[in-house]
């Protein structure tokens, strides 16, 4: 099956007074139509500004896209005008964020703010964009769909603010959604309805989701296919499977043992030691040197590639890949 989207040696830096980020610096991952990919990593890793530079949505000033490709069906949305870009926006691609209070306008119903994202992208009159807030209202499982369409953000929880934006997302029939950090300011009975949800809902009509998180329990629900970043640049990659059964890359073997589960009690939780490196400041080598349990002499000295190690599994560590000339 031929890729939906193919993102290549993406590179986002933000020039600042105290100087460059080099907030995602040779990024490389691709999504089929209809799969999941995780992207996991600690705050401050990358995880956003990747999503947000495949929306074209950087801040310029300060964020720049300097390098690479992301060819979203056939179409290198990097060479696309911002006229174009809008229509993709909404249209084919759909996204979706943490804290949807953000994104919905407080001053406009819930309904008037669905159907003008459906009669902006579909050209549909009122009456059949009420209609269809109206259905996707009640497939992300809102009730009484149809007397609520005229109320207020604020008369929502959180959970059925997140619902709603994930109608509004849903109501052009994206190819692909993107989902950062969708769930995380909700508690964890509505997390999981809304995770239920997205599962649903990308069966039904076979939307790729790009889903960004901390959170590996998350992922291992939702991800067929993970990439775990840390500093800007992917570490490993490999389907849910083979990653949480046999992780390779240090940094993802801790981001593992901090995962709280029910057989381990809090006091036991592993955490790894460090903390992300100042993104002004990243050490030369393998960023993840300094907090690495393995480290040897040549990952402070020069950065790891990404090997394939097998399979479709890639690991950027020394640990994995042989250094020609070293014995
Ligand atoms: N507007 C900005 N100006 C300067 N630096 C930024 C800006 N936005 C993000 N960054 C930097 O980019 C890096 C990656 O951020 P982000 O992608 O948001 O991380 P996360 O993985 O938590 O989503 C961070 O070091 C952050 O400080
Ligand atoms: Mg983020």
């Amino acid at each position: 099956m031929k890729n939906l989207l193919e993102v290549k040696n993406l590179r986002t830096h933000f020039y600042t007074e105290d100087g460059i980020i080099p907030a995602v610096d040779g990024v490389d991952f691709s999504l089929k139509p209809g799969q999941t990919l995780g992207i996991v990593g600690e705050s401050g890793c990358g995880k956003s500004i990747t999503s947000m530079s495949v929306m074209r949505l950087i801040p310029n000033p300060p964020g720049k896209i300097v390098d690479g490709q992301i060819t979203f069906d056939d179409r290198n949305l990097l060479t696309l005008s911002e006229a174009e870009m809008r229509k993709i926006r909404g249209n084919d691609i759909a996204m979706i964020f943490q804290e949807p209070m953000t994104s919905l306008n407080p001053v406009f119903t819930i309904g008037s703010q669905i159907m003008e994202a459906i009669m902006l992208h579909q050209k549909l009159d009122k009456k059949a964009a009420r209609e269809k807030c109206i259905e996707m209202l009640n497939l992300v499982g809102i009730p009484r769909a149809a007397e609520i369409v005229d109320d207020y953000p604020h008369q929502f929880s959180g959970g059925m603010r997140q619902r709603v934006m994930i109608a509004m997302a849903l109501s052009c029939n994206p190819k692909l959604l993107i989902a950062d950090e969708p769930t995380t300011a909700l508690d964890v009975t509505i997390q999981a309805q809304i995770l239920e949800l997205m599962k649903e809902l990308k069966e039904k009509l076979n939307t790729a989701i790009m889903l960004i998180t901390h959170d590996l329990g998350v992922v291992a629900e939702m991800a067929d296919y993970i990439i775990v970043m840390y500093a800007g640049r992917v570490v490993e990659e490999a389907n849910v499977y083979d990653l949480f059964e046999a992780p390779k890359h240090p940094y993802t073997v801790g981001l593992l043992n901090s995962k709280p589960n029910l057989q381990r009690t809090a006091d036991r939780l592993e955490v790894i030691p460090g903390s992300v490196p100042n993104p002004l400041a990243i050490p030369p080598g393998c960023a993840f040197n300094p907090r690495c349990p393995h480290v040897m002499d040549i990952c402070r000295e020069e950065m790891p590639p990404l090997e394939s190690i097998g399979g479709e599994r890639k690991v950027r560590c020394w640990l994995h890949t042989k250094k020609e000339g070293a014995k």
